[in-house]
């Protein structure tokens, strides 16, 4: 999908703390779009948070929930779409978005993640229950680099969010004249 289609969705991905919900939800108000986080979208339609899923369900039906989802948003709809951290890094969930949008990965180094986690106290992150420390993030970041970097990505540090939608839309339309 091209952004030549006025519809195309933008969609973030990227590891826990790299700011997909925040810059994703100003990235919307800034285009007058509609913004979906998958997260958030699962959690309303099961009545339970993620960390509730993950406790009372396991971590594979969240999976599966998410597979769900990614079958419904394969539609240029002139969407923001903010996914958990780890949809996206299965190919079919990927390949589903795709046929919607433009996809792009937001980077952060391992202190930077770990210092906006811990500052976000109102998003539990069940991956990281128990051990939110530098070596956890370190390692589940080493598992999936090859994952993310099989997108556009877009570094944060030392970036506010405003910062970072610019450089979104800079992408994004960068993305699409290389098609052309
Ligand atoms: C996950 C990331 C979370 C959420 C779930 C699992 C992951 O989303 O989907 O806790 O495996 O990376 P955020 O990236 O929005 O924290």
């Amino acid at each position: 999908m091209s952004f030549h289609n006025p519809q195309a969705n933008i969609i973030l991905t990227g590891f826990m703390g790299c700011g997909k919900t925040t810059v994703g939800r100003l990235l919307a108000a800034e285009l007058g779009r509609i913004f979906i986080d998958t997260d958030d979208h699962i959690a309303r339609q099961q009545g339970l948070s993620i960390a509730q899923i993950f406790a009372m369900r396991g971590e594979a039906v969240f999976r599966q929930l998410e597979r769900e989802l990614a079958a419904e948003l394969t539609v240029p709809a002139s969407l923001v779409i903010a996914t958990g951290g780890k949809m996206l890094l299965d190919p079919v969930n990927a390949g589903l978005l795709t046929q919607g949008g433009v996809i792009l990965s937001l980077a952060a180094s391992p202190a930077e993640i770990l210092r906006r986690i811990k500052a976000d106290k109102n998003h539990m992150r069940p991956l990281l229950d128990g051990d939110l420390s530098i070596n956890r993030i370190e390692k589940l970041l080493k598992e999936r680099r090859a994952g993310y970097a099989a997108f556009r990505q877009l570094e944060t540090d030392h970036r506010d969010p405003a910062e970072i939608v610019r450089d979104i839309l800079q992408a994004v339309y960068s993305v699409t004249s290389k098609k052309e």
